[in-house]
């Protein structure tokens, strides 16, 4: 290689990496400009309870998490003591379970056992009734209530209302 073209070589080779390291600057500027994970993930969900058949459940998705929920039949409602009523949601005289969809044991997605009207988690044998309250160990508490804000027939997830502040205060629900 001549004096000339080593030096050309060299000038190329540091042009390259000088482009590279503009490169990798854009990218990490790039990366700072992207909300966080929490952030982009801080939505709102809403639904309108009027849709929802008895006895069905239904899964909808908030904030990444399942939610369940059970518009309560009058046979369930029938089973109901006041201190698991305290865990629905009531619009219009109907009530509804609204719960995440993750086991407080160790965090697994129960299912619902229409017929039984009751909910088992296969991981650990965990059960709940059709208001979400632990039936069976080991689930240390009931599903836990997402925090609500009610709008007529329709309910707002993410945002917190008097009755959500209701279920917090008396200890109906752990805050998610
Ligand atoms: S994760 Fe549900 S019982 Fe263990």
């Amino acid at each position: 290689m001549s004096m000339s073209s080593r030096r050309d070589f060299m000038g190329m080779a540091l042009g390259g990496f000088t482009a590279l390291g503009g490169i990798g600057a854009l990218y990490s500027m790039k990366r700072t400009w992207e909300p966080l994970p929490s952030v982009k993930s801080a939505g709102f969900t809403t639904i309108d309870l009027k849709d929802y058949e008895e006895n069905k459940l239904v899964t909808e998705k908030w904030r990444g998490k399942p939610i369940f929920v059970l518009k309560q039949s009058k046979e369930l409602m029938a089973k109901t003591t006041d201190e698991t009523k305290k865990r629905l949601i009531e619009v219009n005289g109907d009530h509804y379970m609204v719960c995440v969809g993750l086991c407080t044991h160790l965090g697994c997605i129960p299912g619902y056992d229409t017929a039984n009207e009751s909910f088992l988690c296969a991981c650990h044998g965990g059960m709940y009734d059709a208001t979400a309250e632990v039936t069976k160990a080991p689930p240390p508490r009931g599903l836990d209530i997402p925090p609500f804000r009610l709008d007529g027939t329709k309910l707002v997830l993410g945002e917190t209302g008097p009755e959500y502040e209701k279920m917090l205060a008396d200890g109906t629900t752990l805050k998610v």
